[in-house]
C-alpha cells in the first residue's frame, strides 16, 4: 500500500522554508518533497522524504504517485518575474508545463484513491497589467477580476495556470462518457511581494524590498531598482504560509471563488527604506532605479482588494506594516545575521 503524504514542490524556495516548519508542527502527515536543489539541513529535518528533481520530469512524478498517497499538494516551484524575462521559454516549461504536470500528478492521485485533492497554487500580483501610473494611481486597490494584462512572461504563465486550475477542477475531459472532472480541488492566492526575515528572495522584481532590510542587517549598501515613489503591496512571510494553510483548510462550500488576492500593507519603497533606517541607521540607502525592472513594477496594482478571501475563508493578516517591522522583521533578522554573520 502507499504510504499517505503532503506533496510540496519548491520546497527549498522562501514559501517552502516557512511553510515546511508550520506544517510539520501542525500535521500528522508526512511531508514529501520535491526540489531542484537538495533542501537544507533544518528544512530537511521536518520532511519525511526528499526527491531531488524536476517538476518536469515525469517518470519522477510518477515513482512519487506510485509509493505515495497524497490529498493535499502545495505546488510552489517557479521561476520568478526577473528571472523569467531573461529566459521565458525556460520559464513557460518551468511555469506552465510544470503546473500542468502537477495537476496531472493530482488528477491520478484523485483517480487512484477517490478523494478530491486540495491543490494550492500561489499565483501573483503579476498576473496584474495597469497601462500606466495614472491608472494605477487612479484605481488603487484592484479586485481580482481586473487589469488582468500581465505584460511579464512569469505573469502570462501565473494567469494562465489559474485559469488551467479551474479547468481540471470544473471541466477536465468535459466530453468523457464518466465525469471526471472534481477530482483536483484547485484553490489559488495571488500573493503581494513577500518579505521574509530568514530569507531572501532571487530573481523576483519586489525584491527590491527585502533586499533593502537585508542589505541595510548586514551593514551593506544598497541601491534600489526602483523610484522612491513605487508602491506595490506586500506580506510578512509567516502571514502568506498561514494564508496557504487556511485557504487549504476551508471547507469547500464556503468557498465562492478560485482564486483570491491576498495583500497586508502597501508601503512606497521611499517609506521602506525610512523603516529600514528608523532600525538600522547607519544603513546606506541610495535609489538607483532601472528603468526596466520599474517598467515591469509600474504595471503592478498599487494595493489589492482581499475582500473576498476575507469573506470566504478569514483571512486576517496578524502584521499591518508597522507590526511587522516591529515584531518580526527586525528582531528576527538581527537574531539571524548575529548568528550566521
Ligand atoms: N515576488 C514575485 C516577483 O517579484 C511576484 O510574484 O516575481
Amino acid at each position: 500500500m502507499r504510504t499517505a503524504a503532503i506533496l510540496i514542490t519548491g520546497a527549498g524556495g522562501e514559501i517552502g522554508h516557512g511553510l515546511i516548519e508550520r506544517l510539520a508542527q501542525q500535521s500528522e502527515k508526512p511531508i514529501v518533497t520535491l526540489d531542484v536543489r537538495p533542501l537544507e539541513a533544518e528544512v530537511a529535518r521536518c520532511t519525511s522524504q526528499e526527491f531531488v528533481g524536476s517538476i518536469l520530469d515525469r517518470s519522477l512524478l510518477d515513482r512519487i504517485l506510485a509509493e505515495f498517497e497524497v490529498d493535499l499538494v502545495f505546488h510552489l516551484a517557479a521561476l520568478l518575474s526577473t528571472r523569467s524575462e531573461f529566459t521565458p521559454v525556460a520559464a513557460h516549461e518551468v511555469n506552465v508545463d510544470g503546473t500542468l504536470n502537477l495537476l496531472e500528478f493530482a488528477q491520478r492521485q484523485g483517480e487512484s484513491h477517490g478523494k478530491p485533492v486540495v491543490f494550492l497554487y500561489p499565483s501573483s500580483i503579476a498576473a496584474y497589467g495597469l497601462p500606466d501610473l495614472d491608472t494605477k494611481a487612479r484605481v488603487g486597490k484592484v479586485k481580482e477580476n481586473e487589469w488582468t494584462k500581465p505584460t511579464t512572461m512569469y505573469g502570462c504563465n501565473k494567469l494562465y495556470c489559474e485559469h488551467l486550475g479551474r479547468y481540471y477542477a470544473k471541466r477536465y475531459k468535459q466530453l468523457a462518457a464518466e465525469p471526471l472532472a472534481g477530482k483536483v480541488d484547485f484553490r489559488c492566492l495571488r500573493f503581494p511581494g513577500l518579505i521574509s526575515a530568514v530569507t531572501v528572495p532571487s530573481g523576483g522584481t519586489s525584491d527590491f524590498a527585502p533586499e533593502m532590510l537585508h542589505a541595510a542587517a548586514q551593514g551593506k549598501p544598497y541601491a534600489c531598482f526602483v523610484r522612491p515613489d513605487t508602491r506595490i503591496p506586500f506580506m510578512a512571510m509567516p502571514d502568506a504560509v498561514e494564508a496557504l494553510l487556511r485557504l487549504a483548510a476551508a471547507p469547500r462550500l464556503s468557498l465562492n471563488h478560485t482564486v483570491y488576492n491576498v495583500g497586508a500593507f502597501a508601503p512606497s519603497a521611499q517609506e521602506i527604506r525610512e523603516l529600514v533606517l528608523a532600525a538600522f541607521p547607519n544603513a546606506e540607502i541610495s535609489f538607483a532605479p532601472d528603468h526596466k525592472r520599474q517598467g515591469i513594477v509600474d504595471t503592478w496594482p498599487a494595493d489589492v482588494d482581499d475582500s473576498a478571501a476575507r469573506a470566504d475563508w478569514g483571512y486576517a493578516p496578524a502584521y499591518d506594516l508597522e507590526r511587522c517591522f516591529a515584531e518580526y522583521l527586525v528582531p528576527t533578522i538581527k537574531q539571524r545575521y548575529a548568528q550566521a554573520p
